[in-house]
């Protein structure tokens, strides 16, 4: 069995391919970060607009890719939400009308429960009950998945994500669009000890995050000090604020999963490609004896081998759905 999987839900035109082992046969995806640069972040029309562009030739890639026809698939699994309502449009109706033409069923997913199911793509063995961090631009919750993926939110954001804080404090110091991989690799040269930024609601067992105040911080520090200090020490500072949210997120996850007497956790989202949130958290995990699962690189971002990852995940385990309907504020939990 083969399931086709669409991502349009922000500035990703992807398409990926997945069996019923959850092997992925292809992914292909088309960033439209270099549209978006010169605004300093996502213009909703414009990424509607290239959605609309690149959905087809992308579907015809992921195809070419793994060598199939469009009359291989067994079924459509697209973003229905979170996400901009144009860019949900263009994948939901695209999915809609190649699944009627072709006589296959679609499933609509949450793309929260997508970038989950990346983690299924690094171990097809792995089975609830466990823990996720998901940490994205938009999201940073810690969720208990159960059997049958019950959801229990454990924590969550009071105010930005985890990705919303690299983002913007790049924008502080002039990284650029979308800063936090760029801040991530400056942070490597950097001193994690030169400006010890706060870390907000650091009690036990409060597993809400606040990344806000961080962002504040890293302004008003830039505020005080010359430009030419700035630039002097952009590394030093990247490195310290990789550090402030790097461990909070350790910190709560390990404590969480003493709180849930879980033994995995699994990091998805964009932010768990981040190399010291990688090395962090398995430290921690592997010293506390639990265990610590990310993603492969490839699929911490958004794209569509994660949609039709959970589309085949859910079908395989006899909870397929068939809600269609858009939605851009759907919550996961
Ligand atoms: O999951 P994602 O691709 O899109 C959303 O659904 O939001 O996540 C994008 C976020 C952005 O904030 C981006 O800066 C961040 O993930 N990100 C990183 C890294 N790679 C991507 N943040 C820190 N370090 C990275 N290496
Ligand atoms: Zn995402």
């Amino acid at each position: 069995m083969i399931t086709l999987g669409i991502e349009t839900s922000c500035d990703e035109t992807s398409c990926g391919l997945v069996n019923d082992r959850l092997q992925v046969l292809a992914n292909q995806v088309y960033s439209q970060i270099p549209l978006h640069t010169p605004y300093g972040g996502v213009v909703p029309e414009i990424a509607a607009r290239s959605h609309l562009e690149k959905i087809d030739p992308i579907v015809r890639a992921a195809l070419a890719e793994a060598a199939l026809d469009i009359a291989q698939m067994d079924q459509i699994a697209f973003t229905r939400g979170p996400g901009l309502l144009g860019p949900l449009l263009v994948g939901a109706s695209f999915a809609r009308a190649l699944g009627r033409s072709l006589g296959k069923p679609v499933m609509g997913v949450n793309h929260l429960e997508g970038h989950l199911a990346s983690a299924f793509l690094a171990d097809p063995g792995l089975e609830p009950p466990l823990l996720c961090l998901i940490v994205s631009g938009g999201h940073t919750e810690l969720v208990r998945v159960g059997e049958g993926l019950q959801y229990v939110l454990i924590g969550k954001t009071r105010d930005d994500a985890a990705g919303e804080c690299f983002d913007k404090c790049g924008k502080i110091l002039g990284l650029g669009y979308p800063a936090g991989p760029i801040l991530s690799q400056r942070a490597e040269s950097g001193n994690r000890r030169f400006v010890d930024f706060p870390r907000a609601l650091d009690q036990r067992d409060n597993f809400e995050f606040s990344f806000s105040g961080l962002k504040s911080s890293m302004l008003r520090y830039v505020e005080t000090q010359t430009p030419d200090f700035i630039s002097a020490h952009e590394a030093d500072l990247c490195a310290s604020l990789e550090t402030a949210i790097v461990e909070i997120l350790v910190k709560k996850s390990i404590q969480a999963l003493r709180s849930e007497r879980l033994e995995t956790l699994v990091v998805v989202g964009g932010v768990s490609a981040n190399s010291y949130l990688r090395a962090r958290m398995d430290a921690e995990a592997k010293k506390h004896g639990f265990r610590a699962l990310f993603p492969d690189r490839k699929y911490s971002g958004d794209n569509g081998a994660m949609i039709a990852a959970i589309g085949q995940w859910r079908c395989n385990h006899g909870l397929s759905t068939a809600d269609l309907e858009v939605r851009p504020s759907l919550r996961w939990v």
